[in-house]
């Protein structure tokens, strides 16, 4: 896996069709060498352009979010190793049994890491409490069920045993991440948001409204992830060049702004 900095901001291609996500791609050029191919564009365009990505040297994080029996987890990773891409996700909460059978079917590709996912981003405690596992009070409440930050860390050890390369984690779980999984294993980030500014305020506000336990990119990195997955933020920035640059340069480049 590329670890140079431009493969390390992994740009979300959240559009319904090929041809904005190609004039995206197009804007950005060199500026971004990994994008995120989630369910829409995936079902919208189909795999040709992810072919098309991986031929063109960018490495693709496919965000499949996994959640399946065992078999059909495996041929999906298969079919995600083949198309070229870097990253594959399957849920954690599915258990041991579907994280070994991705983690076996990526073995003959190489190039191919599977993450886990934890608690996606956008639940909060009280989600957890609806589905019968939170304490309710989220965060690192201590109820008598189980908190949000407990969870996550209890999925990702679960992962971790599994053989995953590493795990999907919201920016707040970064750090407790990176210390529950040493330093090789990949913590890659969405939910992150730009605060205010030109492209902050401009994305930055409705995405904030689905980020429940966001933070800035760079405080992610300094808590310990491997990469960022930024979306909006980006993609719907009057300048995606300019927010791509923002990202990677760190708080010392948005001070400038
Ligand atoms: O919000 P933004 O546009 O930056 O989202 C980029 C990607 O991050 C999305 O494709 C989504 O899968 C992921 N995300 C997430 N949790 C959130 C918000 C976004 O995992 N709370």
């Amino acid at each position: 896996m590329n670890t140079s900095a431009d493969h390390q901001v992994i740009v979300a291609l959240d559009f319904a069709d090929r041809s904005a996500a190609e004039a995206l791609v197009a804007r950005l050029g060199g500026a971004c060498g990994f994008y995120k191919v989630g369910l829409e564009l995936l079902t919208a365009a189909g795999p040709d352009l992810v072919r098309g990505l991986v031929d063109r040297g960018h490495e693709v994080f496919l965000d499949l979010k996994l959640f399946e029996i065992p078999n059909s987890v495996a041929g999906a990773v298969r079919a995600a190793g083949a198309l070229g891409a870097s990253m594959v996700t399957v849920h954690s909460m599915g258990g041991t049994g579907i994280m070994t059978a991705a983690v076996d079917a990526a073995r003959e590709f190489p190039g191919l890491r599977v993450l886990a996912l934890t608690v996606v981003t956008s639940m909060t405690g009280s989600d957890l409490t609806d589905i019968g596992i939170g304490s309710g009070r989220g965060g690192s409440g201590s109820g008598s069920g189980v908190s949000t930050d407990e969870q996550v860390l209890r999925l990702a050890r679960l992962a971790a045993e599994a053989g995953c390369d590493g795990v999907v984690g919201s920016p707040r779980e970064a750090g407790p991440l990176r210390r529950l999984l040493g330093p090789d294993r990949l913590i890659v980030t969405p939910g992150v948001t730009l605060p205010g500014g030109e492209t902050g305020g401009e994305a930055g506000g409705h995405a904030r409204s689905d980020h429940a336990r966001s933070d800035t990119p760079w405080a992610a990195f300094a808590a310990g992830a491997s990469h960022v997955v930024v979306g909006r933020s980006v993609t719907r920035a009057t300048d995606p060049v300019a927010a791509l640059r923002r990202v990677a340069a760190g708080p010392r480049g948005a001070a400038g702004r």
